[in-house]
C-alpha cells in the first residue's frame, strides 16, 4: 500500500504530549542538575549506538542496498553515539572511571529501545504485518520522530536552564547539531515507496516475501510506534519529577551492581 505521511503534521500532532505539566516539570529538573544532565547525554549516546546497530537488522543486503543513505545514516548515528559521550565525559569528569560512566545499569537509552522494539514487533505480530523489514521501517521511523521532539524539547530547557553558561551552551550546541542531521531522518515514507517499487525479476524469495509483506503495511503502522515512542519518553521526562528519588536509584544500581 502506498502510504501517504505528513511528518510534519505527525510531529505537530505529538509535540504537545511533551508539553504536558509533568513533562516540562521533568525537563526542566533534568536540565538543571549536572548530574542528570551527564545521565541523560549517556543515555543518549546509548541510545544513539542501538540506533546505529538497528541499520543492520534488515539483514537483507538486496533492500538494504535499496534504502537510500543507509550507510550515510548509520554513520550519523554512530557520530551522535560520540559526540553525546564526549560531551558528557568533558563536562562532568567525576561521573566517569576513566572512560567508564558510573552507573551505566541505570541508563535510560536501552530500556527506551527495546520498550519501542518489542512493543511495535507485538503489535504488528498481533496484526498480521510483521516482517523484520516492516518492525526496521516503523521502529526507526518511530525513534526518529521521538528523537527531533525530544531534543528539541531539551535543548529548549537546556537554554533557559541555571547551568553555567559554558556548560548550557556545549550541551545545546551537541543536540542542536545532532537535530539538523536527524531531520534528514525522517524521510522514511520515501524510502517505504522507492522500495515498493523495487523491480521483482532478479530478487531472492526472501527479499521477495519482505517485500509481500511491506505492501500489507498500513499509515497506522507508522504512526502507532511513533506515538508509542513518544509516550515512552514523556514517562521517562516524569521520573525527573522527583529528582532525589530518581538520583538514589540511578546511584544504587551501581552499589547494586
Ligand atoms: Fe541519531
Ligand atoms: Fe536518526
Amino acid at each position: 500500500m502506498e502510504i501517504q505521511l505528513d511528518e510534519g503534521a505527525l510531529l505537530a500532532e505529538l509535540a504537545p504530549l511533551l508539553d504536558a505539566p509533568r513533562c516540562r516539570a521533568g525537563l526542566r529538573n533534568l536540565t538543571g542538575d549536572p548530574f542528570f544532565v551527564a545521565f541523560f547525554l549517556t543515555s543518549v549516546s546509548q541510545g544513539e549506538g542501538l540506533g546505529e546497530a538497528a541499520v543492520g537488522m534488515i539483514g537483507q543486503d538486496e533492500l538494504a542496498a535499496r534504502i537510500r543513505d543507509l550507510p550515510k545514516q548509520e554513520r550519523e548515528e554512530r557520530g551522535h553515539k560520540e559526540r553525546t559521550i564526549d560531551a558528557a565525559r568533558d563536562l562532568f569528569p567525576e561521573w566517569f572511571a576513566g572512560d567508564a560512566y558510573r552507573f551505566p545499569d541505570a541508563l535510560q537509552g536501552r530500556t527506551y529501545y527495546v520498550e519501542v522494539l518489542e512493543g511495535n514487533r507485538e503489535r504488528l505480530r498481533a496484526e498480521g504485518r510483521y516482517s523484520r523489514l516492516n518492525l526496521y521501517l516503523t521502529t526507526t521511523f518511530a525513534y526518529e520522530i521521538m528523537v527531533l521532539l525530544l531534543y528539541r524539547a531539551v535543548a529548549d530547557a537546556v537554554r533557559s536552564s541555571p547551568l553555567p553558561a559554558p556548560v548550557r551552551d556545549r550541551v545545546a550546541r551537541v543536540i542542536d547539531g545532532i537535530l539538523e542531521e536527524e531531520e534528514g531522518h525522517v524521510g522514511v515514507v520515501g524510502q517505504h515507496a522507492a522500495l515498493l517499487e523495487t523491480p521483482r525479476g532478479d530478487l531472492s524469495r526472501d527479499a521477495e516475501s519482505l517485500l509481500d509483506a511491506l505492501a500489507e503495511l498500513e499509515l497506522r503502522d507508522y504512526r502507532v510506534p511513533a506515538e508509542m515512542a513518544v509516550r515512552a519518553v514523556v514517562s521517562m521526562m516524569e521520573r525527573y519529577c522527583d529528582p532525589e528519588t530518581y538520583r538514589a536509584e540511578i546511584e544504587a544500581s551501581a552499589r547494586a551492581a
